[in-house]
């Protein structure tokens, strides 16, 4: 799909949906492949352009990555300081997992990335991993940075300075990589991917929502496989939600608690959303997901909520678009350092259907009622889940032009296949 205005169309949504496998867990299961003496296959990992950031920078630091028959392999090799820099291109999460596996395996390293990734805060990351040993030299606090390598193990306690799940799982992966116990304190209930991970691999972790604690510990290769993306699937549960004669199934979507506050959302909203079929697939909650068009109300979301639904806030406010009366969406303030300033783009996304949206001190207020027919194509500045957010809005609001289809490929390359797939022409 190539760099050139793309249009979505309205319509309601019907039938069955496949999605890709997890992003975040996909970074995670290369990290840990490469943390492993043994090899790890890994399956229905996501196709997508950052996860393969992280492939291609751990095959630039010495691990051996093979795909077969579908399916990757990865193993340990031997990491070395790569020669050049790392371009962990549009990824937050590789820049900040990787450097905190790179520091635990002390190596030297360049991480760089684009235009949206440099503007992205790297500090917050350095600093704690400055404190564990490391030594690290930002840009004023951003890209390209620099780790020097990590001489001693100093500080094994750390109190965490966000509630971020990408600096936790730096931490963690320190500590494996170093092979030292860490312990982390201050989370505030951020996604636990990778704890589960590393249990599953046979690390000795411990945690709660409030806490991690790592001991001495190594993983074993052996399989992975990878839950469907619960923030692809929130694309297609959003909009079956908002567009009246919608009945859509999204199968096979990762449903751990620290990801599924969108759906908490929306079922205070009055969304009609069921799981179907719950399993477990290495150990991760999965499950169907029957979605029905249902009449929303406004509700007042609450910062819990959207620390478990940080991607979705967007889709979030879209529904609340559609709920006639005043959405508050609390503790949003860190949208402003995703892929693109997502405050502003959820104001450019209700804009484009006359909804008013404003936020004030993290807090996003949404005078919902009825949106208006879309006027005019909608800046998406290269963010894939704002691109794919006009999507959802288009299917009830009516037919909406983006500048751009081509970050799609950042996530879920085969979002608009997709989509056209459960519209019946
Ligand atoms: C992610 C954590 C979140 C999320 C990002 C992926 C992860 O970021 O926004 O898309 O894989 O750990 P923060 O941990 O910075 O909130």
């Amino acid at each position: 799909m190539g760099n050139s205005a793309f249009t979505f169309h309205p319509g309601p949504l019907r039938g069955s949906v496949g999605i890709p496998g997890d992003k975040s867990i996909s970074h995670r299961a290369l990290i840990a492949g490469a943390a492993s003496a043994a090899p790890l296959r890994i399956a229905n990992l996501n196709p997508g352009r950052d996860v393969r950031a992280t492939r291609e920078a751990l095959a630039a630091l010495g691990a051996s990555i093979a795909d077969d028959d579908g399916e990757l392999v990865v193993a340990r090799g031997q990491l070395t300081s790569p020669p050049s820099s790392l371009d962990c291109m549009n990824s937050g999460s590789t820049a900040r997992m990787l450097l905190g596996a790179c520091a635990g395996a002390n190596l030297v390293a360049t991480f760089d990335g684009d235009e949206s990734l440099r503007r992205r805060p790297m500090e917050p990351v350095a600093a704690q991993l400055r404190a564990f040993g490391a030594e690290i030299e930002t840009a004023a606090g951003h890209l390209p940075m620099r780790l020097l390598g990590r001489p001693e193990v100093e500080t094994r306690a750390f109190i965490l300075l966000a509630p971020s799940a990408q600096v936790k799982s730096a931490l963690i992966f320190a500590g494996l990589f170093a092979g030292a116990a860490v312990t982390i304190e201050g989370d505030r209930g951020s996604r636990d991917h990778t704890e589960r991970l590393l249990r599953y691999l046979g690390a000795e972790v411990e945690w709660n929502q409030r806490s991690v604690s790592l001991a001495e510990t190594a993983v074993h290769g052996g399989a992975v496989e990878i839950a469907g993306d619960f923030s692809a699937a929130a694309f297609f549960i959003t909009a079956a939600v908002i567009t009246p004669g919608s009945a859509v199934i999204v199968r096979g979507a990762g449903v751990n608690t620290t990801r599924t506050g969108l759906i908490e959302a929306l079922q205070s909203m009055g969304a009609e959303i069921e799981l179907r079929n719950r399993r477990t697939i290495c150990g991760e909650p999965v499950a169907d997901i029957a979605v029905a068009a249902s009449r929303l109300a406004p509700a007042a979301i609450s910062a819990d909520v959207a620390l478990r639904s940080i991607d979705e806030i967007a889709l979030i406010a879209v529904a609340a678009a559609f709920a006639p009366g005043t959405t508050t969406i609390a503790g949003a303030g860190e949208l402003r350092n995703k892929e693109s300033d997502r405050i502003a783009a959820i104001a450019r996304l209700l804009g484009a259907v006359a909804i008013e949206s404003g936020s004030e001190r993290g807090t996003l207020r949404i005078a919902g009622g009825k949106p208006a027919i879309p006027g005019r194509e909608i800046a998406t500045l290269g963010d894939h889940r704002t691109a794919m957010a006009a999507g959802v809005l288009a299917c009830a609001a009516g037919p909406i032009a983006i500048d751009s289809a081509e970050s799609f490929e950042v996530s879920f390359p085969g979002f608009a296949a997709a989509l056209r797939g459960l519209q019946p022409a």
